[in-house]
């Protein structure tokens, strides 16, 4: 369908409440002065109340501007005057697509939103997947994960799923943490990317598929994988902040800290970032432990536990679960409501535990202190992260004789 002018189609569906985002971007077809070289929009609620969330994007930053649907005629008609000359959007129904020729006439492709069909039982879930498979992605392909045709290499089968069930877990985390639809870019550090598989799709999926916009740093001390890295953003066109340097040296103030298998004690020092910045939001995924394994004994001061430490596996075992345990009771502490959730299942790895973190209750909690103290001096160990988050003594002092009751106690996992 050839036009001359996009407004009629363009209002009617951003407008509309089965709008879900746009974006406007391509050479411009006209003069009017604007100082943006992209423009994305999405549906979002705030409060209940249904919102547009304008984000301009120039060559070096963005800004991003919440607009209650109601009101956002205004904002709209100076996007749709500036004449980008290649304009997406996707309603409920529709993926709508307008080219401006530089004659100014509109070109406008529609087709209904793809639904997955014969979707194999199997493979069911491959529809609520944030990075689907079996079509070609330019992002996956890059990433080394899939074939130019869409099939995800057999070797990458399992990053690939752990990479999604991460990124729903991001979303879902975001949306707990009341941070999706802030009025700036959210920043997030990816601690030990290693070879940046989730930063590089976590970059993708928030602003380019749920139009969140992001900046990502990955931090890592190995240059050779940073370098590597950085040379794949560059191919995909994604300005992230590449860093070698160890994780407590990151140049970053993030909202959200995220590590997927940072060994043994960099997952500490993750959570240590987490904490010292003020961080909202924390998603950690741990990978070898050795730092409590080495000071368990079998002749320790917890005599009761000898027959499960004197078996050297079942002593790594417990030194796995024991550190998860302390490292979730520290951040408990520091006021982040914490669970410890499977986040892929075993066969995807067997590091298949996610410390879930998000900030906002009552810090120095004088339950949680207790159960610390008692477990660490119970198992006789100095667990690496409290010399980087100390628990408060004025904390300690606080806990009068709890009577351990039949319940309510001690909190529980919620
Ligand atoms: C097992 S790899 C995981 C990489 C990536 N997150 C993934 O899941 O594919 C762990 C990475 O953590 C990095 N690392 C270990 N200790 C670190 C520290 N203290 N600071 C920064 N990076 C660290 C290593 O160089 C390595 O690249």
């Amino acid at each position: 369908m050839f036009d001359t002018d996009p407004a009629p189609v363009i209002r009617p569906a951003v407008l509309s409440a089965d709008f879900r985002r746009a974006t406007f971007g391509g050479p411009r077809r006209n003069s009017a002065p604007c100082p943006w070289v992209k423009v994305a929009i999405r549906s979002i609620p705030l409060r209940g109340v249904p919102h547009l969330q304008f984000s301009y994007f120039d060559e070096r930053k963005n800004v991003t501007r919440n607009i209650p649907l109601t009101d956002a005629s205004p904002a709209l008609d100076e996007l749709i005057a500036w004449a980008f000359g290649n304009i997406h959007i996707t309603t409920a129904a529709e993926e709508i697509d307008l080219q401006i020729s530089k004659k100014g006439k509109v070109l406008v492709r529609t087709k209904p939103v793809a639904v997955p069909t014969e979707v194999p039982i199997a493979h069911n879930r491959t529809k609520d997947h944030p990075l689907p498979e079996g079509k070609a992605d330019r992002l996956l392909e890059v990433m080394g994960v899939m074939s130019a045709g869409g099939q995800v290499r057999a070797t990458m089968r399992a990053k690939f799923t752990q990479i999604n069930e991460f990124l729903r877990q991001l979303r879902h985390t975001l949306e707990t943490a009341e941070l999706l639809g802030l009025d700036r870019p959210l920043e997030i550090l990816d601690c030990g990317c290693g070879s940046s598989h989730l930063t590089l799709a976590a970059h993708h999926y928030l602003n380019e598929i749920l139009g969140v916009p992001a900046r990502l740093i990955g931090v890592d001390v190995n240059q050779e994988v940073i370098r590597k890295s950085a040379a794949k953003a560059g191919k995909l066109g994604a300005a992230i902040n590449f860093q070698v340097n160890p994780i407590a040296a990151a140049e970053a103030k993030p909202d959200v800290v995220l590590a997927l298998h940072a060994c043994d004690t960099a997952t500490d020092d993750a959570i240590a970032r987490a904490v010292l910045s003020g961080a909202k939001v924390l998603l950690c995924v741990p990978c070898c432990h050795h730092h409590l394994n080495t000071q368990l004994k079998a002749n320790g001061p917890a005599e009761v536990l000898r027959p499960l430490l004197r078996h050297g596996l079942l002593l790594q075992r417990s030194a796995d679960l024991l550190t998860d345990a302390l490292r979730a009771l520290l951040l408990r502490i520091q006021g982040y409501k914490t669970d410890v959730v499977e986040f892929v299942g075993s066969e995807h790895t067997a590091r298949n535990l996610m410390i879930r973190a998000v900030k906002g209750e009552a810090p120095n909690d004088p339950r949680f202190v207790r159960e610390y103290r008692e477990l660490k001096s119970f198992l006789g160990v100095e667990p690496y992260l409290e010399a980087m988050i100390p628990v408060s003594r004025s904390a300690g002092e606080l806990i009068a004789p709890i009577a351990v009751e039949e319940s309510g106690a001690y909190p529980t996992e919620s």
